[in-house]
């Protein structure tokens, strides 16, 4: 395990990156692998601790993949900023910065993609088609590219986080997916790169998405079972936001994201709202106050 704080070396190569790794892997250490679009926040910070604490090299992947975003979502403005995103890794000493070119990672000709099946097909993946096959692809791709141990993703994108499980477990991939809490601002607010986007005016509008989860909680931790009250609550709480849109707000089975009615297990509650047109995800997991 390496000790000391230092710069990562960033690599844009497949192959220098394969070779870089060899003398790791060949030795019996572990390789601990962090895949982020980069505009590093805390939240990405804490999953890069964790696979600091847990593997013996670090490679995190900065990579803002075309083909996760769908026409007019944010692509092109997306925050991109090698330099400081390095700058913040180096203070937790990560290893390898693996930052592919296009190219690299979408090579002329390329034409094979992972098309998630059951568990895209609602929530994110309804209300922006094609997301997951994008992820489900880069993620494949830099898994086969890096070839980790242990693989660390934020609880955030919750969705995401069951289908990459889904697609490592179908795919027999040898790596470990390692889930870790949402980090969240001081009022309650789940970090996201696209937070940035938000005006001052519309970031204190935001604080509506984790009061409606906090809200949902506490109902459910004192007895509320009835998941249509919940998400009517949920909404009304959201609804104070003026510029709020919500694209949904779901209490879901935390295994299939299948709908539930009626709250006796722990359950997990999931939204999607736009404030002045940045859109936001999150979610929490509700636990009734007697369940195991
Ligand atoms: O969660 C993200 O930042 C992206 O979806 C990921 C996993 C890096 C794939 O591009």
């Amino acid at each position: 395990m390496s000790l000391h704080k230092h710069t990562p070396r960033i690599v844009t190569r497949t192959h220098e990156l394969r070779l870089a790794l060899k003398g790791v892997r060949e030795g019996g250490r572990t390789i601990g692998f962090v895949p982020t679009m980069g505009a590093l926040h805390e939240g990405h910070l804490s999953l890069v601790r964790a696979a600091r604490a847990e593997c013996d090299t670090v490679v995190v992947s900065i990579y803002v993949n075309p083909t996760q975003f769908g026409q007019g979502e944010d692509f092109d403005r997306y925050p991109r900023d090698l330099d400081a995103d390095t700058q913040r890794l180096s203070d937790i000493g990560v290893d390898w910065v693996f930052a592919p070119t296009d190219t690299e990672v979408y090579p002329p000709g390329f034409d094979t993609w992972v098309q998630p099946g059951k568990m895209a097909a609602s929530w994110e993946g309804k209300c922006r088609p094609g997301h997951f096959r994008g992820v489900a692809t880069v993620v494949l791709k830099l898994f086969s590219m890096v070839g980790p141990d242990r693989a660390y993703f934020g609880e955030k994108d919750y969705q995401q986080l069951l289908v990459i499980r889904r697609m490592v477990s179908d795919f027999n991939l040898p790596l470990t997916i390692c889930p870790h809490p949402t980090v969240r601002e001081p009022d309650g607010l789940a970090m996201s790169s696209r937070n940035a986007y938000l005006s001052p005016e519309h970031r204190r509008q935001a604080r509506v998405l984790s009061q409606s989860l906090f809200w949902a909680s506490e109902q459910v931790a004192s007895g509320e079972q009835s998941a249509e009250k919940l998400v009517t609550g949920m909404r009304q709480i959201i609804a104070k936001a003026p510029d709020a849109a919500i694209d949904y707000v779901a209490i879901v089975d935390p295994d299939t994201l299948v709908p539930v009615s009626t709250v006796t297990t722990p359950v997990q509650s999931l939204l999607a709202v736009r404030i002045g047109g940045v859109r936001l995800i999150d979610n929490a997991r509700l636990i009734p106050s007697a369940s195991p």
